[in-house]
């Protein structure tokens, strides 16, 4: 039996939440690994529409083991509102069981204020961050003064941490940013209280998949945002803060990288992006408004309309190679119905050379790239009911094996429409173990 990573090849927003949903049923244990109440897993289960920030999307399904891992940076607030609400919409399975490492680092509000006011004051060079504090976060944690989940349960020790750090943040956000300074009690006061409420999840979520591997249990780690938004490999700087690919999958959960067998990456029909930064195939055009409006392209966090425009086989290449994709889930293809041409970006024409399997680590030089293009006659045909690949429109099928030889990875699902039902399935990728 084989554990599978998913992970987006483009900019995020590829529709891992639908495909993480589907693998769940043949999972027991879902693992997020990175990023945090950035992203947006929108689900569409029995026609009604579920986005989650923060708790893994296999918390909709009965009988699973449901861990937030210490790759993850921790909003407890936006944990506890989601669980609320999921609780409200009668949501949660009976049996199933949700862990946060305690290793994870958490989302204080000076995070989320200083990623606001960083944001507001650079606006010729902003990110187009989410707003969040990932950043912030993760800043803290690599430079030491994070402050982890497991930390709010020594109360002495977290107030200390928590002085310590504000007394420097304090100062930014006052001298720097020209801010109200935060208080040190309200905040204690605030996350001891979360600190109770949480308190029954919180474990060492390592060991925990350790154990649950070597009884034969299938994990499926579940990738945030695309690989074109990691901080080594992305458009940096325009990326999130943390590694996206699936080989944090391993660190972000205190696995071993031998146990993940199986990299199932998210492709979808188009790309997309939400926020800054450069974008070779961007539509702004007749045809990119389709995508946004087809497509309902917000983005799932913030609501921000994405950038829409032709499927860039650079990106996807480059992801198929720095995440060892073994297979390919693409997504939204019925977006692309009833285009007259539909186009396939193959490589990059620049001053300075071609560029076909990775995009220029320089900005200056990805903004002189000129996309090359495969064109393709469209189809008319709904698709939303196709089963199977011989239902699809042979322009739709010719659009997927060209995608599939440029990737140079198996295509083992199409997705036609936003729910569950609406999918072509071609393998399990939990049978097969390379
Ligand atoms: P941050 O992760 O909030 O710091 O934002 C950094 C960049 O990543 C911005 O361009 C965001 O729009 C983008 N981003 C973060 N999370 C997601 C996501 O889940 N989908 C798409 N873009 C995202």
């Amino acid at each position: 039996m084989a554990n599978v990573a998913i992970v987006g090849t483009q900019w995020g927003d590829e529709g891992k939440g639908k495909i993480v949903d589907l693998y769940t049923e043949k999972a027991d244990i879902i693992a997020r690994f990175q990023g945090g109440n950035n992203a947006g897993h929108t689900l569409v289960v029995k026609g009604r529409k579920t986005i989650l920030h923060l708790i893994p999307s296999g918390i909709l399904h009965d009988n699973k083991i449901c861990i937030i891992g210490n790759g993850v940076v921790f909003d407890p607030a936006v944990f506890l509102q989601e669980l609320d609400e999921l609780r409200e919409g009668n949501l949660l399975p009976p049996n199933t069981k949700l862990f946060i490492s305690e290793k994870a680092h958490l989302i204080m509000p000076y995070h989320r204020s200083i990623d606001q006011a960083r944001e507001a004051r650079t606006s010729d060079k902003k990110i187009g961050t989410t707003g969040r504090g990932i950043g912030p976060a993760y800043e803290d944690k690599v430079s030491r003064t994070g402050i982890r989940v497991g930390h709010l349960y020594d109360e002495d020790l977290f107030i200390e941490m928590l002085r310590h750090s504000l007394e420097e943040k304090n100062f930014l956000l006052t001298h720097f940013f020209k801010e109200k300074p935060l208080d040190a009690k309200e905040i204690a006061d605030q996350y001891l209280g979360y600190a109770q409420k949480i308190k029954p999840f919180v474990a060492d979520t390592s060991l925990m998949l350790d154990q649950e591997i070597k009884r034969g249990k299938k994990v499926l780690f579940e990738g945030a945002q695309g690989c074109h938004l990691d901080i080594d490999h992305g458009t940096y700087p325009y990326v999130t803060s943390s590694n996206t690919v699936s080989a944090n999958a391993s660190c972000g959960t205190g696995v071993g990288p031998n146990a993940i067998s199986k990299v199932v990456g998210i492709c979808k029909a188009y790309t997309t992006r939400v926020g800054e930064g450069p974008f070779p195939t961007e539509l702004n055009d007749a045809i990119g408004d389709h995508m946004q409006r087809v497509g309902q392209e917000f983005g799932a966090t913030t609501g921000r309309k994405r950038r829409c425009g032709w499927l860039d086989m650079v990106l996807v290449r480059q992801a198929v190679r720095v995440s060892g994709i073994n297979a390919l889930a693409v997504t939204k293809l019925d977006v692309l119905t009833g285009l007259e041409k539909i186009k396939i970006c193959v490589g990059y024409k620049s001053p300075s050379g071609d560029y076909t399997h990775a995009a220029p680590a320089s900005l200056k030089t990805l903004s002189e790239c000129q996309p090359v293009y495969e064109e393709f006659d469209g189809w008319k045909e709904d698709i939303l009911y196709a089963k199977e690949m011989n239902e699809l429109p042979a322009n739709a099928r010719k659009y997927l094996k060209r995608l599939e030889e440029l990737a140079e990875a198996k295509i083992i699902l199409a997705s036609v429409g936003p729910g569950r039902e609406e999918t072509i399935i071609l393998e399990d990728p939990f049978l097969n173990r390379i």
